[in-house]
């Protein structure tokens, strides 16, 4: 972000809370609850987004290490990321060509060589068949460079890696035409100067949109988390803004309404709100002052979402014990303010099943849900 779209940003916030007005859509839109409870409709978002579009796979922080791997599951499929002595980072099937055993059974590590710990086939780290116990004998005249492991589009861009969980989608990884404007905001966010300070891994009982949605309007903050952020936060004041599918929520603190009164060269967007990076399809960056909790979804049914929650943190403050107890007690306040999310989008889940509601209902103050809903059609329209 350039400093005057900063500008441009906060006097947007300010002029709202002067009018005393949210940020508004043209008019209201309905969203049927079918989008949120099908089996079909899930496997569809599965096929045309999940396994289709670049998504996130890891942090670069967590694969550092020339022969560094990670093996875990992306998107529903069982992937090993790793990095070669050049640096290069490769994304295969987690899947021994043989006869289909979990090749590597670690979740991180280092190494150059895969070993399957079935029968003993093994791979270099760029996936290359490297030797097959008894083959002469075994497996006579066997074709090794069509036994190289099944490869996945992959791209480390913006401090993270990159996959489309497709074995069969070919060809490279343009991670910034995906992105399209949103390449230049993860830039300014600096990401690849971040590590990886807290993390935890949650199930939640309900459908990623649900949770997505619940992220990306202040509507609910006053009465949602009247226990937790609403004091901090003016009542159902934030914008946001498109970069082709992705979209960045600005959600002001309460501090940020009275900036008018400060001289412009001291205001600081990152100081006075949370800005709210949301990647189609389940990446979500919450932006905070020193920190960024980037959530990771995978969705595992129409009903059930995986998330993945890791506060990031600038790579080079000090790691000492008194900066960790920092950013836990930070994290803490996000899991506590996110679980009083996550709580409503299980009740919300639970309820699809009673017909109460043939559509939910966005008021133009919740404009930024039917965006999204928009563009998850859009997508799986082809
Ligand atoms: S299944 Fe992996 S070596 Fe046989
Ligand atoms: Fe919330």
């Amino acid at each position: 972000m350039d400093r005057t779209e900063e500008i441009t940003l906060i006097k947007e916030i300010i002029g709202l809370a002067e009018q005393k007005s949210a940020y508004l859509d043209a008019s209201i839109s309905h969203s049927p609850i079918s989008r949120y409870c099908s089996p079909d409709r899930f496997e569809r978002e599965r096929a045309m987004i999940f396994r289709r579009k670049p998504t996130v796979a890891a942090h670069s922080s967590e694969l550092a290490e020339p022969r560094a791997f990670l093996a875990r599951d992306v998107m529903g499929l069982p992937v090993l990321l790793a990095r070669d002595d050049s640096g290069q980072v490769r994304a295969f099937l987690n899947v021994c060509r043989h006869r289909g055993a979990r090749l590597e059974r670690e979740t991180s590590g280092c190494k150059r060589v895969f070993t399957c710990p079935y029968h003993g086939w093994s791979w270099t780290n760029d996936g290359d068949l490297r030797a097959v116990p008894q083959e002469a004998q075994g497996f006579p005249d066997l074709p090794r460079s069509e036994r190289g492991l099944r490869r996945l589009p992959a791209a480390e861009a913006h401090g993270f890696i990159w996959v489309i969980a497709d074995p069969d989608a070919g060809g490279d990884l343009n991670v910034d035409n995906w992105l399209g404007g949103m390449a230049a905001e993860l830039d300014w966010l600096a990401l690849a100067d971040h590590r990886i300070a807290v993390e935890e891994t949650i199930e939640i009982a309900a459908n990623w949109k649900v949770l997505v949605e619940g992220g990306i309007e202040a509507y609910h903050f006053r009465v949602a988390h009247a226990a937790t952020i609403a004091p901090h936060f003016p009542d159902n004041l934030s914008t946001y803004q498109m970069f082709g599918s992705h979209m960045r929520s600005v959600l002001p603190r309460r501090t940020m309404t009275a900036l008018g009164d400060t001289p412009e060269q001291e205001w600081s967007i990152r100081k006075d709100a949370n800005l709210l990076y949301s990647l189609m399809p389940t990446t979500q960056m919450l932006v905070q002052q020193d920190h960024i909790v980037w959530i990771n979804s995978t969705p595992l049914s129409e009903g059930q979402t995986r998330m993945r929650l890791a506060t990031l943190v600038p790579a080079d403050t000090p790691d000492t014990p008194q900066m960790q107890a920092h950013w836990e007690k930070n994290h803490k306040i996000t899991h506590m303010t996110l679980r009083e999310d996550f709580d409503l989008g299980e009740e919300i889940q639970a309820g699809f099943a009673s017909r109460g509601n043939p559509s939910h209902l966005f008021g133009r103050f919740e404009g930024a849900l039917n965006r999204f809903n928009l563009l998850v059609e859009e997508l799986i329209a082809g």
